[in-house]
Order: C-alpha cells, then structure tokens, then sequence
C-alpha cells in the first residue's frame, strides 16, 4: 500500500494517527499522561527505532528519547554517521506509564495493533531496531532472551528485525557497551544487504504482530 505512497502522504498519514493518539483513552495509560509521544523522524525512513514507553522527559516534550538515554542514543546513531531525522523513533506505547512502570500486556497489545502497526505500514522501513525487551517481544518469540539474541538479525517480511539493548540499561550497564556500539556499528551492512536481497521471496514465516497475547 505504501509503497505508492509519496513523502508527503506518509508524513500526512502519520500525522492522522498522532492526532488520533493525541485524543486517544483506549486503555488506562491516557489518565496520567502530560502529553503522548507518537513517534518522530523521516516518515520514509530505512531504519525505524522501536523503545518501550516514554519517560518523565518525553512525557514533558511529547518527542521520543529526549531525556539521558535519547542522548546516548544520538550518540550511537552519530557513530554510525546518521542523525534522528535520517531514522523514525517511536515505542511500543505512546503514552508515559506512571512511575515508569512496565506497560501492562494490555496496553501493549491496544497501542501496538491500533497505532504501531499502522505506522510501519506506511513507513515500511528495511530494518526494525527493537530498543530493549518489551520492543523485542513483538517480533521475536516469547523464550527470546535480549542478552542472547542481540545483534542478531531476524529476516523476515524482505526486512530485517534486529535486537538490541536499551540504551537505558547501557547507561545502567557499562560493561554492555562494547556490544551495543558493535551491534549499531552492524546496522548499516544490514541495510545494504536488504536492500541488495529486496527481491528474495524465500523468508521465514511472517512474525505475530498482530496476536501477541
Ligand atoms: N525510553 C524509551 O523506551 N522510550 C523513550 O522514548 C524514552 C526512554
């Protein structure tokens, strides 16, 4: 469908689905919001970034990964020679759970099947980056463990999926930054390679995005 679509009309079409998350009380998670985080970048972009919630900071701004480890994530990304407006960011939910607690399986599931998976759709990036645990979930199966499987990438969908840690355990984690900076310093020979192989139909299976519960 979005491969038709021109620039303007994915950002349009992104910007119909922020407005419907900015009005949005489809689960428990609107009440305590000060503003939701739709997600931000190229509306066409290669590579989309998938965390987990927004914090206290984003929550503030309504920008994605705006607080201590949206930082150290411009700084991964400067490394590997791109910028916040050569990639899309967003989460898994769109709104700040109190006190930063992990979103409920619920939650998850209504954020990701009214609003995420519409906009993978239209951006139709060639890799997903999945931040953390709860992003992972999504597209690897549930006895996937992030300390084991990062970096490596899941083919599927002529995209990649690729695990990393989230840059908030990095921060808490020293010892895992020689492993995150690899597995940034990967991506863009990841790139490269779905671009090279976007004709190749032999895929594995599509992966549940649609029923994760
Ligand atoms: N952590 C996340 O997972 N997402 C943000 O937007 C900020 C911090």
């Amino acid at each position: 469908m979005s491969d038709t679509l021109s620039l303007e009309e994915r950002r349009a079409a992104l910007e119909q689905i922020a407005q419907e998350i900015r009005a949005c009380q489809a689960c428990p998670l609107h009440s305590a919001r000060t503003r939701v985080v739709p997600g931000a970048g190229r509306p066409d972009a290669e590579i989309l970034f998938i965390g987990e919630a927004p914090g206290y900071h984003e929550d503030q701004q309504g920008l994605p990964f705006v607080g201590a480890s949206g930082k150290y994530l411009g700084e991964l990304l400067a490394m590997i020679g791109l910028t916040r407006n050569d990639v899309f960011i967003t989460n898994v939910v769109k709104c700040r759970p109190p006190g930063n607690r992990d979103p409920l399986p619920t939650e998850i599931d209504t954020c990701v099947k009214t609003y995420l998976n519409r906009q993978i759709e239209i951006i139709r990036p060639k890799i997903i980056v999945t931040l953390g645990r709860f992003s992972m979930a999504l597209f690897f199966p549930p006895t996937a463990r992030i300390t084991k499987v990062h970096g490596q990438p899941r083919r599927a969908d002529g995209r990649i999926y690729y695990p990393v840690f989230h840059p908030a355990a990095v921060l808490r984690n020293m010892n895992l930054r020689p492993a995150m900076e690899a597995d940034f310093r990967r991506m863009l020979d990841l790139l490269k390679e779905v671009e090279a192989t976007s004709n190749n139909t032999h895929d594995e299976p599509p992966p549940k995005q649609l029923s994760l519960f």
